[in-house]
């Protein structure tokens, strides 16, 4: 799957505000397809587990909170340059950095409720595909 594929979750604050639809537009517009989807509320094991990485920082705890807050959807997308141009359509953590037309610039609230996750590599990627999706849940 290197190279053309990416993992997304449109996070609490987005989803149960109705923005899916339209970050999913926008996304798309950009030549994204949905390869897999689905809908659900973590557990704080597993968004501590999917953000183990940042364990040590100081807004882990916070984060977790949040991303068990409320429903959210992860989503493995396709397009070439997968990740790169994802991180690209997102914008910076921090949704007053983020460029115009971005997804967190158009539909986040702050740095820390910032509507959209997107990995940061091919290898990470491919790991936050296996935690969400078998793959037999991928179409292709
Ligand atoms: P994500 O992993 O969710 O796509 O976000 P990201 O790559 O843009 O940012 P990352 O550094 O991986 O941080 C993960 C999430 O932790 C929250 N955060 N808060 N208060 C802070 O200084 C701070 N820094 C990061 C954000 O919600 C960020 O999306
Ligand atoms: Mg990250």
């Amino acid at each position: 799957m290197a190279g053309n594929y990416t993992l997304t979750i449109i996070k609490p604050d987005a989803f149960t505000g109705g923005k899916t639809g339209k970050i999913l537009a926008l996304l798309e517009a950009k030549g994204f397809v949905v390869r897999a989807a689905r809908a659900m509320q973590l557990t704080k094991e597993q968004a501590g587990a999917f953000y183990e990485v940042h364990s040590a920082r100081p807004f882990y705890g916070e984060l977790v909170e949040f991303m068990t807050s409320g429903p959210c959807m992860p989503m493995l997308l396709q397009k070439e340059n997968a990740v790169a141009a994802l991180r690209d359509a997102i914008g910076a953590t921090d949704p007053a950095e983020a460029a115009a037309g971005t997804v967190r610039q158009l539909y986040a609230e702050s740095k820390g409720r910032n509507a959209i996750h997107a990995s940061d590599s091919d290898e990470n990627a491919a790991r936050e595909a296996r935690f969400f999706f078998a793959e037999s849940d991928w179409v292709r």
